[in-house]
């Protein structure tokens, strides 16, 4: 039986939304490309983040900052000496494991083989800058965007004229060496993330964690993730990162097992606290009303693009047995159907006219390039139009255009909407404002 992670991967590569890098020389391990519908997927995501997190709100400010940083930020955030994962190897097949994989398990899970004795293995992707390779040209990839906000609080405190509590957002890429990527896009060496470091009173720390908690699990729920399929998770003692006081989980039920979709932490004032004392810098926020000067404390959203992209896609798969599509009735096979919320769709309109040929072909080609102006739209004409709703409807398209006969004569086309399968005739003058309202971003 083919499972469910097997037919995501599928349909990611068939219909262009994941690529497995560097294909043609054999890949590379855990490395993928986003393809021209996964793109538009992930892009849609970073929006409806980036519209709830710093267009929608008064208190928070965007950043995009360089991946490359003075090596001296990661000694003063813990990441040089403390971002590591206790690995072991086993004597026989030469395989890594993270020690906390094995749980507990005293032989190789492959071979069962002898395993070494774990030591430390730092995630930190190490590079040089410029053309001498040596330890003053050392430079690391950034294993979290959040450092690249911690470092410019004094630059967007200062010129966006601040007041706590006020928070940085920042949407790139990160790097981890991690020893056991896998689960296909779900843990890799390259990712990306989308993290808010909102800056607060420390005693005001357990409000505004709580609150955070409540919005970012909202943010996939008002995207359409089934409320069956998503938790909060609070984290034990011991699992805490080494800045962290508080910090829970947002999971997503993946079909390899609950697992974190985004962390929300309370980083305390640990990270300004030490940049403050590895760079000499005054770090310190002052409260003009009250005349008090003190170092803010953190509360932390951190989520990732790529994870919440293969959550997204597993959340509005569905095979429906023995087929949807009206006009195919002898089509016994199942088809596909995404439901992604519209805002995350990378397609809105499909445009098909009913024949190849002229005068529909040209009216078809009309529509098409007037809606390219506002949507993602695609225009098929290509076999039988069951087919092609099925295509549509494998993608998560939201309507479906249809050119007919008819259409020379009332100017109007047939709009397909992809959940209810409702058909409406639309005039062809009135399709731009119809979508309009129908695709209105509501995040
Ligand atoms: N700044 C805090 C931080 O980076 P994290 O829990 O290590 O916290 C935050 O990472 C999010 O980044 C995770 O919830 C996950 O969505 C994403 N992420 C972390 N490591 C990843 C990896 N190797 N591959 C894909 N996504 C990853």
């Amino acid at each position: 039986m083919v499972s469910l992670m097997e037919k995501i991967v599928s349909l990611a590569k068939r219909r262009g939304f994941i690529f497995q890098s560097s294909e043609i020389y054999g890949g590379l391990s855990s490395c993928y490309d986003y393809g021209p519908l996964g793109v538009e997927l992930k892009n849609n995501i970073k929006r409806a983040w980036w519209k709830k997190m710093v267009q929608g709100r008064e208190d928070t400010f965007g950043l995009d900052a360089s991946i490359l940083m003075n090596a001296k930020v990661w000694d003063a955030s813990g990441h040089l000496s403390g971002f590591v994962d206790p690995l072991v190897e086993c004597k026989s097949c030469h395989k890594r494991f993270k020690l906390d994989d094995l749980k507990g398990k005293k032989e190789c899970p492959e071979c069962r083989g002898q395993l070494t004795e774990s030591r430390n293995f730092n995630l930190l992707f190490k590079t040089f800058m410029g053309p001498v390779e040596g330890e003053s040209s050392v430079v690391y990839l950034r294993p979290e965007t959040a450092q690249g906000i911690f470092v410019n609080f004094i630059n967007v405190l200062q010129s966006g004229r601040a007041k706590i509590p006020f928070g940085i957002a920042q949407i790139g890429k990160s790097f981890r060496n991690e020893i056991t990527p896998g689960n296909f896009i779900f843990r890799t060496r390259e990712f990306e993330q989308m993290e808010l470091e909102f800056f607060i009173k420390p005693n005001e720390a357990e409000k505004w964690y709580q609150y955070w908690l409540k919005q970012r699990l909202n943010w996939y729920l008002e995207l359409g993730i089934k409320e069956e399929n998503i938790r909060l998770r609070g984290h034990k003692k011991n699992e805490l990162a080494h800045y962290a006081q508080d910090c829970s989980d947002i999971e997503y039920k993946f079909p390899f097992g609950w697992s974190e979709l985004e962390g929300i932490a309370n980083r305390r004032d640990f990270d300004l606290k030490r940049h403050a004392q590895y760079s000499s810098q005054d770090l310190s926020y002052l409260d003009e009303k009250t005349g008090e000067k003190f170092i803010p404390y953190v509360i932390e959203p951190s989520a990732g693009v790529d994870r919440s992209l293969l959550a997204f896609l597993i959340d509005a798969y569905e095979e429906v047995k023995g087929g949807r599509t009206t006009t195919t009735k002898s089509v016994k096979e199942q088809e596909v159907v995404l439901h992604l919320h519209q805002d995350l769709a990378p397609v809105k309109a499909a445009i098909l006219p009913l024949s190849k040929k002229e005068p529909l072909v040209k009216i078809a080609q009309d529509i098409y390039q007037e809606l390219r102006r506002h949507w993602i739209c695609q225009y098929d004409e290509v076999g039988s139009i069951g087919r092609r709703y099925r295509r549509q409807d494998e993608i998560g398209t939201l309507s479906c255009l249809t050119v007919d006969f008819e259409s020379l004569k009332d100017k109007k086309v047939t709009v397909r909407d992809r959940e209810t399968m409702r058909q409406e005739r639309i005039a062809i003058t009135k399709l731009v404002d119809y979508l309009k309202g129908k695709l209105m971003e509501v995040v």
